[in-house]
């Protein structure tokens, strides 16, 4: 499916990125794949805490620095992947495809996954540190994904 509406935004501090991951995590659902682009220290992560509080996951969503994927458990499952220690890896080495039967995704360093395509894809900028902006631009890249953003939108406008 064509992205629609390419959607960008600027997040003025890391509590709105993680306010924006909530949003997503609002209409998250089972088998939903979200992938994030993004330079070191772009927000992935922070905003992967937002989704992961938004499921209601008591345990803080941290860089799963060591294992590549991290499940957080809440309202539904989370699975949290992180390529960064990779340069490229195919979803059906990751075993993607059996996590998402179960739970929804969340991969970071995600331009570095072939073989399955996200619903929503997520590319975040570096703007400045003071003041804290990043950019996120948001591709729905599926009707899923198109469910998803509506979510963010809708709790944009109502700020
Ligand atoms: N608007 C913002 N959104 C997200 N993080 C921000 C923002 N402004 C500053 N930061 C800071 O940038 C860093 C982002 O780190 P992290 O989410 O781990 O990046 P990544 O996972 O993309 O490498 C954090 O230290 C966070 O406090
Ligand atoms: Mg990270």
């Amino acid at each position: 499916m064509q992205n629609k509406k390419p959607f960008s935004l600027v997040s003025d501090s890391p509590q709105m990125t993680r306010r924006l991951g909530a949003a997503v995590a609002e209409a998250l659902a089972v088998g939903d794949l979200i992938g994030l682009e993004g330079d070191l220290g772009a927000g992935k992560t922070v905003f992967t805490q937002g989704i992961a509080e938004g499921i209601g996951s008591n345990e803080p969503a941290t860089s799963p620095s060591f294992v590549l994927i991290h499940i957080y458990t809440g309202r539904i499952t989370l699975a949290h992947i992180d390529l960064y220690r990779l340069s490229s890896i195919q979803a059906e080495e990751l075993g993607l495809d059996d996590y998402l039967t179960d739970a929804a995704g969340v991969v970071e360093w995600v331009e570095r996954l072939s073989g399955l395509e996200p619903d929503l894809w997520i590319k975040f900028s570096f703007l400045s540190s003071e003041p804290e902006r990043r950019r996120l631009e948001f591709s729905s890249l599926s009707e899923r994904g198109e469910t998803l953003l509506a979510a963010v939108a809708r709790t944009v406008s109502n700020d």
